[in-house]
């Protein structure tokens, strides 16, 4: 018997017609047909495979979503195989050398670059909205003096929230605007304020006259000159890399963003949520763990020797591999050419000697061509941080910032996309059931 389910999905739009994949459930011996749309068949359609009408539906288990598509995105499209990276279409090549993050961060919030008008007004409205409520800046004052930036940023993000509550208003489109501008706005003066705390200077307040990476260059490291003005080149790396790290499509914190958003929580406690994922070593860390590497390398004289240790199973190379890129990672390529830019005006990091010999050993090596392992984009930009002066409890707050317009565009996604609902997953039980409670004086006795 075949129990069709086309019509419960002819409803989605580019869906491929007609495509379907038959099942056979061999505990009951019944056929399925299943709609697959866009390369993907609904879960909801397995659940309809049962061996009862009162016993559940086949569910698919997928720990760390390795293989499930929680949404339709048209914000950034990624190719592993083939090295390609967009966002809304435009390649990250293209945009890295061309275009400045606000344009960036307006492209994918807005899905269409900007007039010339629109432009000016979205850096202006960016720009005057930089400042925050003095309250923020009291409250940043009261962490502990050797706090991580990243705990101050992802503490005074979600403290916004308190700031706007018009903010939970996320059904009207005036007033989402207002906090997306509000969001990436601020996110340079808290970033900026968390790495003054940690040193024990005074906060800077924003510069109006300043470019977005300008303005958060002077917050950092302005002391009393009347204006800080920082070199052009280190400006314009820092805004490539910003351009870089604007989204990835549904990466962990993308994924955590969506997920608390998905409750329809305002914006601010989204992108928290964002944050807090971010902070981990597994998403964000990799850059600070490839400095670490190189320092323990210590010569270019000791690569092969360390090499023979990743390939013995030993060490693990770090900054290289990745779990969707498997012929290169088109921010590497870009990054590298960011790092001769910034040694150029700080002088070269003496690690970057290791990390060049590692790289080309690491490509000629069959062990690594043979697993598809290449420098990502982790490998050479805790080089260039480290050039401009971060610590690298900073790494992750670097990656935060320009990421915040890319959360942003996936949860203004979200709240619009009438398919989407709240994020909750199923599981699988494996614990008692249905037990008697014996009270504590019993057990106990
Ligand atoms: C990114 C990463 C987690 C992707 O992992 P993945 O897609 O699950 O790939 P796997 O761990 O299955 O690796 C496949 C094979 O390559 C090897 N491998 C993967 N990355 C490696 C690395 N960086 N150094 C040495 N070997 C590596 C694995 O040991 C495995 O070998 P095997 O087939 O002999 O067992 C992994 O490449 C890694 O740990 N890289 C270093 C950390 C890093 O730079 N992370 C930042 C990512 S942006």
């Amino acid at each position: 018997m075949t129990d069709s389910t086309a019509t419960a999905s002819t409803q989605n739009a580019g869906a491929t017609s007609g495509e379907t994949l038959t099942v056979r459930d061999n505990r009951t011996g019944q056929e399925y047909d299943v709609p697959i749309l866009d390369g993907a068949v609904k879960a909801a359609d397995l659940g309809k495979i049962r061996t009862a009408e009162d016993a559940p539906g086949l569910a698919v288990y997928d720990p760390g979503f390795v293989n499930t598509a929680s949404c339709r995105s048209s914000v950034t499209f990624i190719d592993g195989d083939k090295g390609i990276l967009e966002y809304r279409g435009y390649p990250i090549e293209q945009l890295a050398e061309k275009s400045s993050y606000l344009e960036v961060a307006y492209l994918l919030i807005h899905g269409e670059l900007p007039t010339k008008d629109q432009y000016d007004t979205w850096a202006h409205e960016i720009t005057y909205h930089t400042f925050v409520h003095e309250n923020v800046r009291n409250f940043m004052e009261g962490f502990r003096y050797d706090a991580h930036p990243m705990g101050m940023l992802l503490a005074s993000v979600g403290a916004l929230s308190t700031f706007y509550p018009e903010s939970r208003n996320i059904s009207d489109a005036d007033n989402r605007h207002m906090q997306i501008v509000r969001l990436i706005a601020k996110m340079p003066t808290l970033g900026a304020w968390a790495f003054r705390h940690a040193q024990g200077k005074p906060y800077v307040y924003p510069d109006n006259d300043l470019g977005y990476a300008a303005n958060f260059l002077a917050m950092l490291f302005k002391m009393s000159e009347p204006k800080f003005s920082a070199d052009e080149r280190l400006v314009r790396a820092l805004e490539v890399l910003f351009i870089l790290h604007a989204d990835h499509e549904q990466n962990a914190s993308t994924n955590a963003v969506r997920s608390v958003g998905s409750t329809q929580v305002d914006p601010y406690s989204a992108v928290t949520a964002g944050i807090g994922a971010l902070y981990g070593p597994l998403h964000g860390g990799a850059n600070e763990a490839v400095l670490r590497m190189l320092r323990r390398i210590g010569s270019v004289e000791k690569v092969p020797e360390f090499i023979e240790g990743v390939k013995n199973g030993k060490e693990r190379l770090m900054g290289f591999g990745h779990r969707v890129y498997k012929n290169h990672d088109p921010r590497a390529t870009i990054i590298k050419k960011a790092c001769d830019d910034v040694f150029e005006v700080t002088g070269v990091n003496p690690l970057l000697k290791i990390a060049v010999e590692l790289e080309k050993i690491a490509l000629e090596d069959e062990y690594f061509v043979k697993r598809r392992l290449y420098p990502n984009v982790d490998f050479y930009s805790g080089l260039i941080y480290e050039a401009l002066q971060f610590p690298p409890e900073m790494f992750t707050v670097l990656f935060a910032i320009p990421r915040t317009s890319g959360w942003l565009a996936q949860w203004l996604e979200l709240v619009q996309d009438p398919e989407q609902k709240i994020a909750r997953p199923k599981q699988i039980y494996t614990g008692h059931r249905t037990r008697d409670f014996v009270p504590a004086a019993e057990r106990w006795r």
